[in-house]
C-alpha cells in the first residue's frame, strides 16, 4: 500500500458524516468463501452459471441446483467473519449514518455485527417457494444418519412449500431476475447522499449493483476502493487501496479514529 493514500483515505473516512459501504465476494474471500471471477478459485471458473444460477436451470434440474446452493450454504456456515467484516461493523459504530450494501448472499456481515446490511442479490438463508406469493420456507433437518455436509456436485431434492406445496428455491437473485426493488431504491438513495463510499472486494462488472459507486461519484462523494486487483471502478475511485480486505480495512479504521 502506498503510504500517503491510506492516510488521506483514513482522514476522509473519519470526517465523513454519511458513509456507504458496498461489498462484493472479495470481502468474504479470506473467510474461505470463494469469489465468482477470480482465476482458478472463482465459482464461475469451475461451474456454469447458466446451469446453476438461473430460474430455467432450477426448473430443468431442481435437485442439481438446490444441492449446489446447499453446498454453498454449508461452506458459509463453516466460515467465520474476518477482520474486514469486523472493521466494517466498527465503521458503523463510529459513524451511525452508515449504510452497508452487499452483493453477497452469505451472512458474514450480520455475524460480524452489522445491523442491517442491504442484500442486493438476496441470501442463502431465506428460501421461498417458486410461486409469485414467494412464501418463506425453512430448511429441512438433514435425515438421521445422512451426511449433513452436501458435496459440490451433490443433488438434493428441494423441499415443498408448507403453504402451497410448490417447490422451494434459494432466496438469491438469479441471472435474468430483477433485484429486490426496495433494496435497490434504498441503496441508490444512500449513494446519492453519502460523503464517502467505500467499495470493497467487487469486480464492479455486474449491474445494477456496479452503478452504486458511480451514483455516489457523480453525486459528489469520494469513492475509496479496496481491492488487490484493478477493476473498472479504478477510474471513478478517488483513492485505490491495493490490498486485501484484511490487509487494508483494520489499518484504515484504526487510522481514521486514532
Ligand atoms: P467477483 O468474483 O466478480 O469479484 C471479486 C472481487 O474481489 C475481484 O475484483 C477480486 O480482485 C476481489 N478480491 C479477491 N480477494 C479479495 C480480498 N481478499 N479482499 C478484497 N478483494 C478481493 O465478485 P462480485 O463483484 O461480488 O451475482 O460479483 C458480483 C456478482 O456476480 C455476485 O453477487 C454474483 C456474481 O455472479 C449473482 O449471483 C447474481
Amino acid at each position: 500500500m502506498d503510504s500517503v493514500l491510506p492516510h488521506r483515505a483514513a482522514q476522509l473516512l473519519g470526517a465523513a458524516r454519511r458513509v456507504v459501504i458496498l461489498t462484493g465476494a472479495g470481502i468474504s474471500a479470506e473467510s474461505g468463501v470463494p469469489t465468482f471471477r477470480d482465476d482458478l478459485t472463482g465459482l464461475w471458473a469451475r461451474f456454469d452459471a447458466q446451469q446453476l444460477a438461473t430460474a430455467e436451470a432450477f426448473h430443468a434440474e431442481p435437485d442439481l441446483v438446490w444441492g449446489w446452493y446447499e453446498w454453498r450454504r454449508a461452506r458459509v456456515r463453516r466460515a467465520e467473519p474476518n477482520s474486514g467484516h469486523l472493521a466494517i461493523a466498527t465503521i458503523e459504530s463510529r459513524t451511525p449514518d452508515t449504510t452497508v450494501i452487499t452483493q453477497n448472499v452469505d451472512d458474514l456481515h450480520e455475524r460480524a455485527g452489522t445491523r442491517a446490511a442491504i442484500h442486493l442479490h438476496g441470501s442463502l438463508f431465506t428460501p421461498h417457494c417458486v410461486t409469485a406469493a414467494a412464501h418463506p420456507a425453512t430448511f429441512p433437518d438433514p435425515p438421521d444418519g445422512e451426511a449433513a455436509e452436501p458435496h459440490e456436485g451433490g443433488r438434493i431434492s428441494p423441499p415443498r412449500c408448507a403453504s402451497c406445496q410448490a417447490l422451494v428455491r434459494p432466496g438469491v437473485v438469479w441471472f435474468g431476475e430483477a433485484l429486490p426493488e426496495a433494496a435497490l431504491t434504498t441503496a441508490a438513495e444512500a449513494a446519492t447522499t453519502c460523503d464517502v463510499l467505500l467499495t470493497i472486494g467487487t469486480s464492479g462488472v455486474v449491474y445494477p449493483a456496479a452503478e452504486i459507486p458511480r451514483i455516489a461519484a457523480s453525486s459528489g462523494a469520494t469513492v475509496i476502493q479496496v481491492n488487490p486487483q484493478p477493476t473498472p471502478l479504478d477510474q471513478i475511485a478517488a483513492i485505490n487501496l491495493r490490498g486485501t480486505a484484511t490487509q487494508v480495512l483494520p489499518t484504515l479504521v484504526a487510522a481514521a479514529w486514532r
